[in-house]
């Protein structure tokens, strides 16, 4: 593996900090600095020091979270090129794949992993993991509109178990409501067939919560590893 993706992929810093610490010679393999990035390591026997401190060998598993974009397929590959969310973690191991989907158009919280047996418990509707979902929609949905959405609606693949809606802000022409909106199922475009269910489109959606782990202000496009203690709470759901 490349010098560089194996300290970045440590979690020690970002790729392009690493990049610079090599060039300014603050890298060392078995001892010996080393100026260039794309130095080979074999992962296994090599011993790396970025600025005097060890890198821990690669964990065999790795989690991530991005914040996915508007615009970016969840998927690991587009026969028609299109851009997808792997674009957005190229410089990290290719066994990485997205736990669960977000629609083209949805933005936020997206996990990664190359553990399918967490990927597997994760998505698994028995343990009906909370997702709070920030949405805008078009109009004001009235108070009954908003109880439907609370107790269970009918979409095309089925009835929804009941949800939080919690209305945040209306803009002052009544042009369009935010919500926050808690679901733990994964119907396919749940949230958007909600509230089209009840006559208001949705203008904007962003996933900012899977049960304990929080987008925060992660930037947009960005990515970070998952601490252990958000690792070890999620196994244990
Ligand atoms: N609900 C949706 O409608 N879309 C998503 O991507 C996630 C939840």
């Amino acid at each position: 593996m490349r010098l560089e993706k194996y300290i970045a992929t440590s979690g020690i810093a970002s790729r392009r900090a690493v990049k610079k610490s090599i060039q300014a010679g603050l890298v060392t393999v078995n001892g010996e600095s080393v100026l260039v990035p794309g130095h080979p390591i074999n992962v296994e026997t090599d011993a790396v020091e970025f600025e005097g401190k060890p890198v821990e060998p690669l964990t065999e598993h790795i989690y991530l979270m991005l914040n996915k974009p508007p615009g970016y397929l969840t998927t690991r590959s587009d026969e028609r090129g299109r851009p997808t969310v792997m674009n957005l973690v190229r410089e990290l191991p290719e066994s990485l794949y997205p736990v669960g989907r977000l629609d083209l158009e949805t933005e936020g919280l997206l996990l990664f992993t190359n553990d399918g047996d967490f990927a597997y418990r994760l998505l698994h509707p028995s343990h009906e993991i909370e997702k709070t979902y920030l949405t805008w929609v078009h109009g004001a949905p009235n108070d009954a509109a908003i109880q439907r959405l609370r107790e269970g609606i009918t979409i095309p693949s089925g009835t929804t178990a009941p949800a939080k809606v919690k209305r945040l802000k209306a803009s002052k022409d009544g042009a369009s409501t935010q919500f926050e909106v808690v679901i733990h199922e994964g119907k396919k475009r749940q949230v958007r067939l909600m509230f089209k269910a009840v006559g208001h489109s949705v203008i904007r959606l962003k996933r900012i919560r899977i049960g304990n782990l929080r987008l925060g202000n992660l930037p947009q496009g960005q990515y970070r590893l998952l601490t252990s203690a958000e690792i070890s709470e999620l196994m244990l759901l």
